[in-house]
């Protein structure tokens, strides 16, 4: 039976999030930590899938039923719906086996559920060839997430699709490839699972109660996100440090900074790093630390020493692959 293997980067945010999501930019690089999805066309009218990595060794759904049900187990909701909105889409149907395997834990907010939505809508425009493009790809991948959660700037999304690192302006009316490279930074995972919808609700709830403040933190987030554009290309490490320690001080003003990635980000500007942040949603997930040759092994003893998990990864990785 014909099948169709892709893979897709997971990513980590740098500059702008919560902002994002009120269409201003952010700057979001890709990790060279990856998202295989196998797709294989098969007789029996039936979505099988086998992702073991989040519980499911063997998740069955009628490909009549496609999205019928309210209680889709959270690791297959988005390759279900993806599924389901690629074969209305595209007017084409099939019995599915996918297969999905990730390099890195869905726990990390390393964005797995983005990363499977684009590789299972990538691997079945192979499957029923159909030369989409990034465009498209975004589009329907796009619509697959807000479907499923409502909230989302689609940054994600990008970095799946075009990997490297990226100026990604909210919702994707701008998309342009930075000179990145692998930046020299140490993630720092704190154990805990963070909920983005729940912390971008968060923010909803502040900037119903005191719009004009909030308004305010966003444009400072903003500039500060500009401004890293040019000094990130610069590599600038001591400037860029000092603007990811502003945006951290902002984020925590939203609210979604925690005890536990501050202890984090403390440890590592203590240890030398240039300047350090969270990175994604807060509340839990991972925190980042600029660094250069002298100070990264300091930096990574000191997150680990105050509870942390550090990662070990590249950024500006490549995009969605064959
Ligand atoms: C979450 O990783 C980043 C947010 O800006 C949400 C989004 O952009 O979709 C909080």
């Amino acid at each position: 039976m014909k099948s169709a293997e892709v893979s897709t980067p997971g990513k980590l945010m740098l500059f702008g999030e919560h902002a994002v999501v009120y269409g201003r930019p952010c700057i979001v690089t890709a990790v060279d930590q990856r998202m295989n999805v196998i797709a294989e066309i098969r007789e029996r009218n039936i979505l099988q899938l086998i992702a073991p990595d989040v519980g499911l060794p063997n998740y069955l759904q009628d490909i009549d039923d496609l999205g019928k049900n309210p209680n889709i187990p959270k690791g297959a909701r988005f390759v279900e719906i993806a599924v389901k909105n690629f074969f209305e889409k595209y007017a084409v149907k099939s019995g599915l086996k996918i297969e999905t395997r990730s390099d890195f834990s869905s726990e990390f907010g390393f964005g797995s559920s983005s990363a499977v939505t684009v590789g299972v809508i990538k691997a079945l425009s192979e499957l029923f060839d159909l030369k989409l493009t990034e465009q498209k790809l975004f589009d329907l991948s796009y619509k697959t997430v807000l479907d499923i959660q409502g909230v989302g700037s689609g940054f994600d999304l990008a970095a799946a699709i075009w990997g490297e690192t990226l100026w990604f302006v909210g919702g994707g009316k701008t998309i342009i490839p930075l000179d990145g490279g692998n930046l020299p930074i140490v993630v720092g995972y704190t154990g805990i699972k963070a909920d983005t919808p729940t912390l971008v609700r968060k923010v909803e709830e502040e900037n119903r109660k005191y719009p004009k403040t909030i308004e305010k933190i966003f444009e400072a987030i903003t500039l500060i996100t500009e401004e890293a554009k040019d000094i990130l290309e610069r590599r600038d490490w001591v400037k860029l440090g000092d603007l990811m320690n502003l945006n951290q001080g902002l984020l925590d003003s939203l609210g979604v900074n925690t005890k536990v990635l501050s202890s984090l980000i403390y440890a590592a500007r203590e240890a030398g790093a240039f300047g350090a942040k969270l990175s994604g949603a807060g509340g839990g997930d991972c925190m980042i630390a600029l660094v250069d040759n002298q100070t990264r092994e300091a930096v990574e003893r000191a997150i680990d020493k105050a509870g942390g998990k550090v990662l070990r990864i590249k950024t500006g990785a490549e995009g969605v692959r064959k």
